[in-house]
């Protein structure tokens, strides 16, 4: 089994480029199989979630070309069957999205219901009034959800409530389907708006995305393009909280500095230095204490829920009491308890996190509990004195490529260590 094991203490510095988006590529990758000739999509991410896809791809029959680690031509022409393999796609959520893509093509789908980050409860009822408002019916079937439509026409969607998948396969369903779908209510995440200019360069009629209405003009043939995904806010929030729990001095690139103004904003409520250029930016920490702040996590553009765990790492380094409040999902704090491990006070109660800063951190085994989770735990052992080993770290490997390689560049004591499993030791004896 595999461990990231963290000397902390040492102060990042230097420069650090980040990668694709992870949410907008798992949805633009799963949006080729509405386009009717290959396509290219660059700045993928070198991440499991993706390379879940591509073996799902390859395993419905599509002709994949990895051009290099980040550009992949996609050739979904012989795709047959409206069906994806149920151990492939049980294990991540952005398998839903292949509801929408072979609804919108093929007028049905078979996916087994989505996995994905242990939050509590994930249903897809949104997802499935999208399709129904198009003239989908909807049954589960052997774990797996049917979506069927003899046609899909294009109606008026009102979600319940802030969904970026249930927006994601909105369009999907809605893209090639007869006349003009409106959807309200929608998501505004950047990769929303990401998914919409890949399928309008195709030739797609979708306008409004990011903000809450999108018009969605059905269209017959989506042509071949060459398309790059937009950087990952969340990836560049992550290294952000990174330097500054080190007090370190970190320059990150390749960031769309308006996606992240709700990261940079709390940071700066903190006393940490934010400093923004044209695509990247500046993070540095003096020798003042942190400041405590609050965090109420909102759909975009408020403070995203997937920053959250990483940010109340960094508050428990804070001095004074801070709040944290999480209600995106039932439970997005099954971390709280391997950070009191490290000697942090957190207490949570429902979706709310109470938080009092202690002066350090302390090295510790922990376990990652999800991606976004997993991703606090690095934090966590930067900023801590001694060693920190975190185990079930495939977790981080669904959304952060090459973190150990990434933080060791800025000066960070990380490796990937290799250790039997107990199990393992078992059968070795
Ligand atoms: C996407 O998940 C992201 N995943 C999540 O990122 C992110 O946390 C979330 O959006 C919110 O921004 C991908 O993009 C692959 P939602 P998604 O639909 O689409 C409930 C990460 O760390 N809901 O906006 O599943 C749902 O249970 C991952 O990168 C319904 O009740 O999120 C949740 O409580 C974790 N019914 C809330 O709405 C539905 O039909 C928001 O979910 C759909 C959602």
């Amino acid at each position: 089994m595999e461990k990231i094991v963290i000397n902390g203490g040492r102060r990042l510095t230097g420069e650090v480029a980040i990668s694709g988006a992870k949410n907008a590529a798992v949805a633009i990758v799963a949006a080729t199989i509405l386009c009717d000739e290959p396509c290219i999509v660059e700045n993928v991410p070198e991440i499991s979630d993706i390379a879940i896809c591509l073996r799902i791809f390859k395993a419905m029959g599509a002709d994949i070309q990895v051009i290099n680690k980040n550009t992949i031509r996609f050739d979904t022409r012989n795709i047959r069957k409206p069906s994806v393999p149920y151990e492939l796609a049980r294990t991540m959520r952005a398998s839903s999205y292949f509801l929408g893509t072979l609804l919108g093509r093929f007028h049905e789908a078979f996916v087994p219901l989505p996995g994905g980050c242990d939050l509590g409860d994930r249903p897809i009822d949104q997802h499935l009034k999208a399709f129904s408002a198009l003239g989908a019916k909807d049954d589960i079937v052997n774990g797996c959800v049917h979506v069927k439509a003899d046609e899909l026409i294009g109606s008026q969607i009102y979600f319940d409530f802030n969904t970026v998948g249930g927006t994601m396969n909105a369009i999907f369903a809605a893209v090639k389907a007869q006349g003009l779908t409106i959807i309200e209510n929608a998501a505004k995440e950047p990769h929303i708006v990401d998914l919409a200019n890949f399928l309008n360069a195709m030739g797609a009629d979708i306008r409004g995305a990011g903000t809450d209405v999108i018009k969605v003009r059905g269209v017959e043939y989506l042509k071949g393009t060459t398309y790059a995904v937009i950087p990952d806010q969340i990836e560049a929030g992550t290294y952000m909280v990174a330097a500054a729990a080190s007090r370190g001095d970190v320059l990150i690139k390749n960031v769309i500095p308006k996606h992240l103004e709700s990261i940079t904003a709390k940071l700066r409520a903190m006393g940490i230095s934010v400093q923004e250029f044209d695509d990247s930016v500046r993070v540095s920490v003096g020798d003042g204490p942190f400041i405590r702040t609050n965090i109420k996590t909102m759909p975009h553009p408020g403070f995203p829920t997937d920053m959250q765990p990483q940010f109340s790492t960094l508050l428990t380094l804070a001095e004074g009491t801070s709040t944290v409040i999480d209600d995106i999902f039932d439970n997005r704090f099954r971390y709280a308890s391997e950070l009191r491990r490290m000697s942090a006070d957190i207490q949570v109660k429902g979706t709310v996190a109470t938080i009092q800063g202690v002066k350090r951190l302390t090295g510790a085994p922990v376990k990652a509990t999800d991606l976004r989770a997993g991703a606090a735990m690095v934090i966590a052992g930067l900023a801590a004195e001694g060693t920190t080993e975190i185990s079930d770290i495939y977790h981080i490997e669904r959304g952060y490529e090459g973190i150990v390689d990434k933080l060791s560049a800025l000066g960070a004591d990380i490796k990937l260590v290799y250790t039997p499993s107990n199990d393992e030791l078992a059968v070795s004896v």
